[in-house]
């Protein structure tokens, strides 16, 4: 008996389960009630005890190994069934979704809301001259109103800056266009500014320009109150405040009512509630000829306002350094499911 046990285990061993109909078949012959296994364990009982231990122990094997040959095929054919469920066209679902960064909403929602009125957009270099950063803009060398903006120079080409503001694609613009005018400049500026949670050696401001015929300080105040009005809600009050800047004349600065509930509150405003928003004015005729346009025909206004500060208002940031630090922990609540 032990020779035809050792030849069965060769064959099972031997024996390759390809398909349903290999396993069958398989199953006839050596599981079923008249298959070999049977025949085997009937045949075990009729021996002696003496040889009972040993070849019991081959004939569990056997059958250990005939009912694994059998499982490995039903495992194989499960997988096949998972891979046919799987469909390799479909389009893959992310679990890590981008957000856009704040500034950058912030900066998008401010151009539609000057894009429904008629604004366009025009950008700048970065890489500024002297000319378009200052010069053009009334600020000739050695006027005071430059040290209001510390500058990065290139040191080989002192002719060579980092522009400071937006205000230079105005000159820009003019240069290249005849009024009307309505744009709108959005982009990066510098300033040698040590980094706090307040201040930053790089930023974002959008320019706003708008040159016709009988553009009055009315027209100013008004593009101003939409504006205020679409960005942070219908109940802010605003107010204008008299200010200086070289390339407008009159000139203000715009606040708007924060309020002094919190702690926060009385520290941003300086105790008062308001805060200011933006620069804006009636653009000086000095300008105007510079860019080529005559003041004695046209008219216009301009503002100028930083992105950052508007975001920490709007979306309550107290720190300016959080929008380059690119720190997902903050980016990741601008996502948008
Ligand atoms: N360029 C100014 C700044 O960076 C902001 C500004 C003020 C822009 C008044 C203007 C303006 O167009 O009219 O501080």
């Amino acid at each position: 008996m032990q020779e035809k046990l050792n030849k069965t285990i060769n064959d099972v061993n031997n024996t390759i389960i390809h398909s349903n109909e290999d396993a069958i078949n398989f199953q006839k012959v050596y599981l079923s009630k008249k298959g070999i296994l049977n025949d085997l364990f009937n045949e075990f009982k009729a021996l002696p005890n003496s040889e009972k231990k040993e070849v019991g122990k081959l004939l569990n094997q056997l059958k250990v190994m005939a009912l694994g040959k059998l499982k490995s095929l039903q495992k194989s054919e499960n997988t096949k069934k998972e891979q046919s469920k799987i469909d390799l066209t479909m389009p893959a679902i992310y679990d890590q979704v981008g957000a856009t960064h704040p500034l950058t909403k912030v900066q998008d929602q401010i151009i539609s809301v000057f894009k429904k009125v008629g604004f366009g957009l025009s950008e700048g270099p970065e890489i500024e001259d002297d000319w378009h950063n200052f010069s053009a803009l009334n600020m000739p060398k050695d006027h005071p109103a430059r040290d209001m903006q510390d500058t990065f120079f290139i040191k080989i080409d002192p002719d060579v800056l980092l522009r400071t503001h937006t205000s230079s694609v105005q000159i820009r613009y003019m240069k290249e266009n005849t009024p009307p005018i309505r744009i709108i400049s959005p982009g990066r500026v510098y300033r040698k500014e040590d980094i706090s949670s307040r201040a930053h050696c790089i930023f974002h401001q959008i320019e706003g320009l708008y040159i016709d015929k009988d553009v009055s300080f009315s027209d100013l105040k008004k593009m101003i109150a939409y504006f205020v009005e679409s960005i942070f809600g219908k109940e802010v009050k605003t107010r204008f405040r008299p200010s200086f800047f070289p390339f407008t004349e009159p000139s203000a600065e715009v606040d708007i009512y924060w309020g002094l509930k919190t702690e926060t509150d009385y520290r941003i405003t300086k105790g008062t509630g308001w805060l200011e928003i933006m620069g804006c004015g009636m653009v000086d005729p000095n300008v105007l000829e510079n860019a080529n346009i005559d003041p004695t025909k046209f008219s216009g206004f301009a503002f100028g306002m930083g992105i950052e500060r508007i975001t920490m208002l709007l979306h309550q940031i107290d720190d300016l350094r959080l929008f380059f630090e690119n720190d997902l922990r903050f980016l990741k609540q601008f996502q948008v499911n």
